[in-house]
C-alpha cells in the first residue's frame, strides 16, 4: 500500500501547484504516494467558519481553537498513523526523520497558523512535532510542503535514479562535490580537466576532497 498523507491547512490552495508539478507531482500521478489536502474551515461549525480565537491570558495574536481541529484529527486518523503538528518549536526536520516518515503507512499532517493552537490538540491528538528550520514562516503550509516533498524522494519509484539518493549531500554526512555539463569551455571558464580524464578513481578522489572543502567552509559542525 502506498503512504497516504492527508493535510490539514486553512490555506489548502498554497499546496495546489506544488503537489501537480514536477517529480512530486509525477510520483503522485503514478500512484507512489497520495496526498489529499483538506481545509480546516471544512469542521467549523459557526456561520462565519471560525478556526481562531484570542488567546486566554492575553497578548497578541490569535490561536487555533481545538474544536475543528479534534474534529477533522478524529476523522482522518487510522489506527497507527502518525500525527505531525508543523511549528517553530519542533524537532529539527533531517534526512532521518524524511527517510523514517516515508516509511510510514499514513501520515495526518497538520500545518499551524497565526500565533500558534490550543495546547491541548498537541497534547492530545499531536504524536510528534516538527520543525524544518530556525524561522518562522507565516504558516506551516509551506513547511508541510517541505516535509512532503523531502520524504517523497525516499519512497521507491519517486526519484528517477535510485543513486541520486546515495551520493548527495546529507546522506554521507558531506555537502555535495560541484558539478558541471557541456559545453567543456563556457566564456573562458573551463571544466575540471580531471572529469574529462574517463579516470575514476581519480574522479571520486577529487569529488571527494571537493566536498570535504565545502563542509569545512560551510558546515564545519558536519565533521565533528
Ligand atoms: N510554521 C511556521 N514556521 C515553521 C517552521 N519553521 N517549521 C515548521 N512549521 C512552521
Amino acid at each position: 500500500m502506498p503512504l497516504k498523507i492527508d493535510v490539514l491547512t486553512l490555506f489548502p490552495r498554497m499546496l495546489d501547484g506544488f503537489l501537480a508539478e514536477s517529480i512530486l507531482g509525477k510520483g503522485i500521478a503514478a500512484g507512489r504516494l497520495g496526498v489529499t489536502v483538506h481545509d480546516l474551515r471544512g469542521w467549523t461549525t459557526d456561520k462565519h467558519r471560525t478556526a481562531d480565537d484570542r488567546p486566554f491570558g492575553g497578548g497578541a495574536g490569535m490561536v487555533m481553537k481545538p474544536e475543528p481541529v479534534f474534529a477533522a484529527i478524529e476523522q482522518l486518523q487510522t489506527p497507527g498513523c502518525r500525527r505531525i503538528y508543523l511549528t517553530p518549536d519542533g524537532v529539527p526536520f533531517s534526512m532521518p526523520l524524511a527517510k523514517e516518515l516515508s516509511e510510514q503507512q499514513h501520515l495526518v499532517i497538520l500545518s499551524g497558523h497565526y500565533e500558534g493552537i490550543d495546547q491541548r490538540i498537541r497534547e492530545r491528538i499531536i504524536d510528534q512535532e516538527i520543525s524544518i528550520g530556525d524561522y518562522v514562516l507565516t504558516n506551516g503550509t509551506l513547511a508541510a510542503a517541505v516535509v512532503i516533498d523531502a520524504l517523497a524522494r525516499f519512497i521507491p519509484g519517486v526519484l528517477g535514479e535510485e543513486k541520486s539518493l546515495t551520493h548527495e549531500s546529507f546522506t554521507s554526512k558531506l555537502l555535495d562535490f560541484p558539478q558541471y555539463t557541456r559545453p567543456a569551455e563556457f566564456r573562458g571558464m573551463s571544466v575540471p580537466e580531471v572529469l574529462l580524464s574517463g579516470n575514476h578513481a581519480e574522479i571520486e578522489k577529487w569529488r571527494h576532497a571537493r566536498q570535504v572543502e565545502k563542509t569545512r567552509q560551510v558546515r564545519p559542525d558536519l565533521l565533528t
